[in-house]
């Protein structure tokens, strides 16, 4: 894909994660993207994503804090599914999902099986803000199994009234409704609590992966930070068995605004199991943020949050580098390995413009956007109330 101008020799720049990895020149296909606030990192994402869709890639973007993904996805016949309170979109957790070709009838079962009992324990977890005990697993297992058994359809609200009052014929040695109280109290918040609404009926929107582009909108979820990592998980959780598919070709998955989602144990640990899958797979993960200390903001010192947040760093050969406020370079430069004058760089750099680091390779480039892209890109961005961008690209491609 056409990327931009190499500022240094003023040839183009082209720029694949796929072709790279088949010509073992990256040995994995994730792309990190740091910048300051409006430095052109959402210009980028959408250029590069949408410039390999004519290559055949697709791309997901398992949530969109700012809903500003949704009018490309709308542009390139893509879908955008937009959630939130007072909207009539649900989406049931427990939905067999995507079924993978060349999987028989038991495998597909024990799969989704798995599934389910993972997501309902990972959205347990994130409202319970901890880690489910042995006898909690139990409570949910059992409970889980026995709203599939009673329903074609099963849904949250079964789980929910079998954690709280299990049947009777499960329940070997009296104690369930006890081991699983304090589980079937947090997810009774996702049913008929302060975060009910989205979860609680059979889903509504179908995720459908032969789509060139699949966007989850979440700019109308207020903000509370659990309900947006409870949907980022149920979304993540929904993409991933058409993402696991390994007959479904290269894709694009983007995290805009990933330092939202970083401190979320439950789907921190969900974004590592994929970046290590990725390339199994052909999927090429796009995480945006700030700063790199985004990722050392997660968890504590020495914690196991902190080794996945660097271990998903560790797993991107991809590393581009947009403006960085000056108290960040030292922590960007040691992150990095970046020689001195590449530190030096980083303030310096305008709109668009990027230190690209590819394994060991360093490039400084400026991203082109077409008038149409801008226009397009900037819909979003409108929408929001933001001002327009100040200039279109440059034409030497100066460094300030
Ligand atoms: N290569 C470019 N050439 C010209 N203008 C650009 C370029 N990249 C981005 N812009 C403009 O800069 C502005 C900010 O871009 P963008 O929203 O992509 O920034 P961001 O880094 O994602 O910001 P935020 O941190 O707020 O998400 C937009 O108005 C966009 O049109
Ligand atoms: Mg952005």
């Amino acid at each position: 894909m056409f990327v931009g101008q190499d500022l240094y020799s003023g040839s183009s720049f082209v720029y694949d994660p796929w072709v790279l990895y088949a010509r073992g020149l990256i040995t994995a296909p994730n792309l990190v993207l740091a910048g300051i606030v409006g430095a052109g990192k959402s210009a980028l994402a959408k250029s590069l994503y949408t410039r390999s869709i004519p290559f055949g890639r697709r791309v997901y973007v398992p949530g969109d804090p700012k809903g500003e993904h949704t009018a490309v996805a709308e542009a390139v016949g893509g879908k955008a599914i937009a959630l939130g309170h007072g909207m009539a979109n649900r989406l049931n957790p427990l939905d067999e999902g995507h079924r993978p070709n060349g999987l028989d009838d038991l495998q597909w079962a024990a799969q989704v099986t798995a599934r389910r009992r993972e997501l309902v324990g990972a959205l347990a977890e994130t409202v319970l803000d901890r880690r489910l005990t042995p006898l909690e697993h139990t409570a949910v297992d059992v409970a889980l199994a026995d709203a599939v058994r009673s329903s074609e359809v099963p849904v949250l609200p079964m789980v929910v009234d079998r954690l709280l009052a299990p049947n009777p014929t499960t329940d070997t040695d009296g104690r369930l409704a006890e081991d699983g109280r304090l589980a079937g109290h947090a997810l009774r918040r996702l049913v008929a609590g302060d975060l009910a609404g989205l979860f609680d009926g059979p889903s509504t929107v179908r995720f459908d992966p032969t789509l060139p582009m699949v966007s989850l909108d979440l700019s109308r979820v207020t903000e509370n930070a659990t309900l947006i990592s409870v949907l980022m998980t149920c979304a993540s959780a929904w993409m991933e068995s058409a993402l696991l598919d390994p007959s479904g070709g290269q894709r694009w998955v983007v995290y805009d605004e990933a330092w939202r989602l970083m401190s979320h144990p439950a789907l921190l640990r969900r974004m590592d199991a994929h970046w290590r899958l990725a390339r199994h797979y052909g999927i090429a993960n796009m995480l945006i943020f700030h700063k790199l200390s985004d990722l050392d903001n997660v968890g504590d010192q020495g914690s196991a949050m902190r080794a996945l947040a660097s271990s998903l760093l560790a797993n991107a050969d991809t590393r581009v580098v947009y403006r960085q406020e000056s108290d960040q370079l030292g922590t960007t430069a040691a992150a990095l390995g970046l020689t001195g004058t590449e530190q030096s760089l980083l303030p310096t750099l305008d709109t668009g413009q990027g230190l690209w680091r590819i394994k060991h390779r360093s490039l400084v480039v400026q991203h082109q956007l077409h008038p149409a892209e801008l226009d397009l890109f900037e819909t979003g961005a409108r929408a929001r109330g933001a001002a327009p961008a100040a200039h279109l690209t440059s034409d030497t491609g100066g460094i300030r």
